[in-house]
């Protein structure tokens, strides 16, 4: 597994290729704040196919358009069922680590709704380590709304804390920065070569989420370091937050993938 496989499942949401699995295949959905991912693997936990949508049902990991959550994941285990040729009845989910009951159940509803079986419940950080081969370490998730900072041991999280700060404050500072709207803002920062002007500008916001992480870990011993979301996409997200924990950072190609893979894999 690891580094390879989440190579090939990045290319196959991206570009929605399908390879042939062997063995049973399980279906994982990821609920983002601005991405719905969809994964499916097979029995020896190989990405078989995935499939994205851009989405704002979901806003700091409580779902805030439940009837657009249901279409989405209908819609996007329609496409693999047709583009798999093969019928999903459950799915995994993930969830934010240490979100209460009422709110797991909001998630689990979405799921049934869209005509899937609840097949497991996976903490995100969780998710991330499984696509990745970690049972232990410290996980760093910055998404679009929110920075996430969980640690692990043997496979569960043992301290988890959740910040509103993420990609979606990036957009902003450079759209205040260069005069431009939201949506030009945001394709920007995601434009490979512009991350000599990007990368600068939201230096600032980049050291607010590793200031958080830095927090959330001290005292502790953080053991290895990943950086996962796709807010750490920007070239110079692994060097700030190292420089500001002190400590080596990794971070994986595709960091907005290990989270929507690993919740469809078996965990060890
Ligand atoms: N190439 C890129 N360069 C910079 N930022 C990127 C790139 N690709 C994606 N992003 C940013 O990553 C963020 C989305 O990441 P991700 O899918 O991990 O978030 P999410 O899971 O939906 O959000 P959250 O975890 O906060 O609920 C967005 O802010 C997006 O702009
Ligand atoms: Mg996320």
């Amino acid at each position: 597994m690891g580094r390879q496989a989440l190579k090939k499942f990045a290319k196959m949401v991206r570009t929605g290729e399908v390879v042939e699995g062997s063995g049973e295949y399980r279906l994982g959905i990821d609920l983002g704040t601005a991405n719905i991912v969809l994964s499916v693997v097979d029995g020896s936990n190989n990405p078989v196919a995935g499939a994205w949508r851009h989405s704002t049902v979901v806003r700091d990991g409580i779902v805030v358009d439940w009837l657009g959550a249901v279409r989405a994941v209908q819609e996007l285990k329609e496409e693999l069922t047709t583009s798999t040729g093969h019928a999903f009845d459950r799915a995994a989910f993930t969830i934010p680590p240490g979100i209460d009951e009422a709110t797991v159940k909001v998630f689990a509803n979405v799921v049934q709704a869209a005509d899937l079986e609840v097949d497991e419940v996976v903490d995100e950080p969780v998710a991330a380590a499984t696509a990745l081969g970690i049972t232990d370490g410290t996980i760093i998730d910055v998404g679009h709304g929110t920075t996430g900072v969980s640690l692990l041991n043997d496979g569960k999280v043992t301290l988890s804390i959740d910040e509103p700060t993420g990609g979606h404050h990036m957009t902003l500072v450079i759209a205040g920065a260069m005069g431009v709207d939201y949506e030009e803002a945001e394709k920007f920062k995601k434009t490979a070569k512009n991350a000599n002007i990007a990368g600068p500008l939201v230096r600032p916001t980049l050291e607010k989420m590793a200031t958080i992480a830095a927090r959330a870990l001290e005292g502790r011993d953080p053991g290895t370091i990943t950086l996962v979301g796709g807010a750490a996409s920007l070239p110079n997200a692994t060097g700030v937050f190292s420089q500001v924990l002190g400590h080596p950072v990794e971070c994986p190609a595709e960091p907005l993938f290990p989270t929507p893979l690993g919740v469809a894999m078996r965990r060890p």
